[in-house]
This record gives C-alpha cells, sequence and structure tokens, in this order.
C-alpha cells in the first residue's frame, strides 16, 4: 500500500511545461492523501496555467496508478468558478484561489519590454542595450535592468563596469539610484558583485534579486524599461512575468534552424503566462565583411526568424546583420547605435526602436 510520501515524490515528477518547476514546489498540487485505494490531491492551477490542465491530470493519475495498492485517483479542482472535479466522484471545492498575487506596476514606469531568447550568445543583450539606447535617441525616457543575474553583460556593454549604483534608506526600505550612462538609466548585478557592495543585494535568492531590481530602484519617471533577461524559460522569465505587468516581451533568435525548438519553447512560455509577444527580432541573419560591404554571407543560414514568426503570428520585427562594430562596440562599452550610428545595424535597431515604440509606447 502506497504512502502518502510515496504519492507526493510520484507527483513531483508533474511539471509547469513553461517554468520546468515540480507543480508541489511550485504549491499546484496540495493536500495530497490516501483514502483506502484512492489518491486524491487539490489542483490550484493559476489562470496562466489553464491551459496544461488535462496534461497535468493525465501525468498525475499514470504517476500515482503505476503506485501499488493505488486504483482510483481523485482531482479536487480550486478554482475560482468552482470547476467540477476530473476522476472519480468527489467535489471541487472553491473558492480558496489559486491564483498568484496580481502584477504589481512599478511607480513612475510605463511599460516594461522583456528581451528574452531560447539560447544564450544570440545577441539578446546586445539588442537590449541597443535597443535602449536606439529609443532614447528618439527622445524616449528609457530603463535598462539586467536581468541576467549570473551573466550579467550590460554594464561591459554600456562602459560602466566600474561605477557602483548608491544606495539609500535601511533593510526593506533601501533604495538604489540606477546608473545613468548613454542617455538611459539602467541596473545591473554587474554592478554590485565588487567587494563593500550592501548587503541587501547579495540575498541567495534570484527572484528576489529582480523584484528588487523592479521595485526598490528609484527608476524615476520611465516612458519604457527594457529588460534584458538570461536565456531559456528559467526563474527569471517566471518572476519579470509574474511580477510586473508588461507591453509584452521581444524574442531574439539567429536564422539558425536548430536553434528554433529552443526560441519556440521560448515563445510559448511567454504566452502561456499572458504575455504578449510583441514579435520575433532575427540577430545575426547575414555577415557584412567589413572589407567588402557590398557582400553578404548568410553564416547561420536563413529563414529562422521569419519561421518563427510566422508560426506563432507574430511579426518579424528586425533582421539585423553580424558587423564587427557591433561586437565591437559591445566589447568597448559604446553601443554601435552610439559609435556607428550610419552603420546598417545601427540602422536596424534604430527601426526596431521606431517600430515599438509607434506600436507599444507613444500614446494614442
Ligand atoms: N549583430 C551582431 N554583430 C556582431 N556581433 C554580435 C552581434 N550580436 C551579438 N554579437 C556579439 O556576440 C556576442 C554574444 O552576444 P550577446 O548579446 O552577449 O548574447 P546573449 O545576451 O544572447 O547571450 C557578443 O560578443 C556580442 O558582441
Ligand atoms: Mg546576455
Amino acid at each position: 500500500m502506497a504512502s502518502v510520501e510515496q504519492a507526493q515524490a510520484a507527483l513531483n515528477a508533474v511539471q509547469d511545461a513553461g517554468s520546468g518547476r515540480s507543480l508541489i514546489e511550485l504549491g499546484w498540487i496540495q493536500q495530497t492523501r490516501i483514502v483506502e485505494d484512492r489518491a486524491v490531491f487539490r489542483l490550484a492551477l493559476p489562470g496562466f496555467a489553464q491551459s496544461q490542465r488535462d496534461r497535468i491530470a493525465a501525468e498525475a493519475k499514470a504517476a500515482l496508478l503505476a503506485l501499488e495498492g493505488i486504483n482510483d485517483v481523485q482531482i479536487e479542482l480550486d478554482q475560482p468558478s468552482g470547476g467540477a472535479p476530473i476522476g472519480a466522484a468527489g467535489h471541487g471545492q472553491g473558492p480558496e484561489r489559486g491564483q498568484l498575487p496580481e502584477r504589481q506596476p512599478i511607480p513612475g514606469v510605463s511599460q516594461v519590454i522583456a528581451v528574452s531568447s531560447g539560447k544564450g550568445g544570440v545577441g539578446k543583450s546586445t539588442v537590449a542595450v541597443n535597443l535602449a539606447c536606439a529609443l532614447a535617441a528618439s527622445g524616449l525616457k528609457v530603463g535598462l535592468l539586467d536581468a541576467d543575474i549570473y551573466g550579467p553583460n550590460a554594464p561591459t556593454m554600456l562602459g560602466v563596469a566600474d561605477r557602483t549604483p548608491e544606495v539609500s534608506g535601511e533593510g526593506a526600505q533601501q533604495v538604489m539610484k540606477p546608473i545613468e550612462t548613454c542617455g538611459i538609466a539602467m541596473v545591473s548585478m554587474g554592478l554590485l558583485i565588487q567587494e563593500n557592495q550592501p548587503v541587501i543585494w547579495r540575498g541567495p535568492m534570484l527572484n528576489g534579486i529582480i523584484r528588487q531590481f523592479l521595485y526598490q530602484v528609484d527608476w524615476g519617471e520611465r516612458d519604457v524599461l527594457i529588460v534584458d533577461l538570461p536565456p531559456g524559460t528559467g526563474d527569471a522569465q517566471l518572476t519579470i512575468a509574474q511580477a510586473v505587468p508588461m507591453a509584452g516581451a521581444i524574442i531574439v533568435t539567429t536564422p539558425q534552424l536548430v536553434s528554433l525548438a529552443d526560441a519556440r519553447r521560448g515563445l510559448a512560455m511567454f504566452l502561456q503566462m499572458g504575455v504578449d509577444v510583441l514579435g520575433v527580432v532575427e540577430n545575426m541573419s547575414v555577415f557584412i565583411p567589413p572589407d567588402a560591404p557590398d557582400k553578404r554571407y548568410a553564416l547561420f543560414g536563413s529563414g529562422g526568424g521569419s519561421r518563427l514568426a510566422e508560426e506563432a503570428g507574430v511579426p518579424l520585427l528586425a533582421e539585423l546583420p553580424l558587423e564587427m562594430p557591433v561586437r565591437e562596440g559591445g566589447d568597448a562599452g559604446r553601443p554601435v547605435v552610439l559609435s556607428h550610428p550610419d552603420s546598417i545595424s545601427a540602422r536596424g535597431f534604430l527601426a526596431l526602436a521606431h517600430q515599438l515604440s509607434a506600436a507599444h509606447l507613444v500614446p494614442a
């Protein structure tokens, strides 16, 4: 006869498709118990995860029925609407909701746009930094939050790696001043992982650090906050998507078809969490050799960006070339938009900024 612990261990394998986290850990599966030969648990899915319900129910049932002595599975749905139970007779008990807390806007920040990708190294930070600079060049008040806590690149790309932000206040009231550079206000873990850093920013939880970057930074008045995410569909994506209302996310990909599967996962995660995907940016579309600027080489193949955009029914916002000044600008701390404003890449970033602000930032 299986124990409750065994039932929980079996259920621990059932995961949220978006974050890959166990539903028990997320608190979406609760109150597991065994009644004679029947396993019973409560399923409390937040609104954005309701589409996973049937899959989760099927996986949970299969996992539990595989246990010795379990012949029946009952799932109590915990929904505001008091949905019917799946499986054997039982009551779907309502309305203590499994809903997550409401998203909380950042005072003074009008819009938030996240820059994400399935894979690392596709140019997410390059796009985030240049997009932020291009938006600022168009006259908007722009913030940049580098949410890549373990691999922060924005400070180097913006030439501020040696600066330390001012922190004022005590404890939970501590507030950090963003670094002003290239016409934007930015924060990054890269500014804090030096000696003498204030303790509050050393929190072990990525989730907590990102929330501090959102809510304990004196962002001032910002037309838009660009968030540079780490690659993939992990905790940073989850935290941002759950914490703050967003205009939407941009997915960066290379044209390579093999990286499409990752990009698709990233895109699907945002949609599943109720975050709009504003479009796809294809980076490194073609290589433009510096000594033969009329030539184009499709180093990474072609078609990835447009295929992804088409599949998801979202616009292909830009196709940016692979150009030496982009990499040089990133390493030198002077984004290509500012260092080579006439280059094809810089013009691509400016056009991207223009499109986004016309569609999502400038009030009608
Ligand atoms: N369009 C481009 N042309 C030239 N180099 C690029 C381009 N996009 C990115 N890079 C370079 O590729 C490297 C990875 O880019 P990065 O923006 O850090 O990727 P990610 O944030 O997705 O990991 C960096 O050295 C960057 O300068
Ligand atoms: Mg990056």
